[in-house]
């Protein structure tokens, strides 16, 4: 680090490695951010790119990154947990407590609009929104979900929609 530094990158469940980082490792880590704060006399922030937050197995619960760190920006999108590679479609939280709220919120805005890749298709944005609440993958294959996967019931969902307009071929299963 230097005193450029502006943001460090945290991913967490890692790809490639499938790292998930703990409490403990965090805080060291939001330690470390702190001391270098403090001696730089600027904001670092983490960003935290967390699109396998739900691809944990076994119980493991993936630490929430701003509950260690204020100055955190959590970056999630649903192609891993809802099986939608490519459809730029998740969120970026901009915590109220984070430094220069106002213009950090303001540049990700921005940035989202002039970069030109961010365009969710309209008809994801709708059946997210029916299963965002859904058991996730993980839940189901540790046994403690409900038998419905999101990803499967997200293709019901968009088939029942994109259905009234479009002839679709018959999904394995027959549905
Ligand atoms: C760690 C990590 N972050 C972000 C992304 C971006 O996901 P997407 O562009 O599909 O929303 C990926 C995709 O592979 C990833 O592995």
């Amino acid at each position: 680090m230097t005193s450029h530094t502006k943001a460090v990158i945290m991913n967490s469940p890692n790809n490639p490695s499938g790292a998930v980082y703990s409490e403990e490792t965090i805080q060291k880590v939001a330690d470390i951010l702190r001391a270098k704060e403090a001696e730089y006399h600027h904001p670092i922030f983490i960003i935290s790119d967390e699109p396998y937050r739900e691809i944990a197995f076994d119980g493991y619960t993936v630490p929430y990154v701003p509950k260690y760190y204020e100055n955190t920006l959590v970056c999630y999108s649903y192609s891993k947990s809802f099986s939608l590679p490519g459809e730029r479609i998740g969120y970026i939280i901009v915590p109220d407590e984070v430094a220069d709220f106002g213009k950090v919120y303001g540049a990700i805005a921005g940035a989202a609009r002039v970069l030109t890749h961010v365009n969710a298709p309209s008809l994801w944005q709708l059946v997210i929104g029916r299963c965002a609440d859904m058991p996730s993958i993980s839940a189901r294959m540790s046994g403690t979900g409900s038998s419905c996967i999101r990803a499967y019931r997200c293709r019901l969902y968009l088939r029942e929609a994109a259905g009234r307009v479009l002839s679709l071929p018959e999904m394995p299963g027959g549905r």
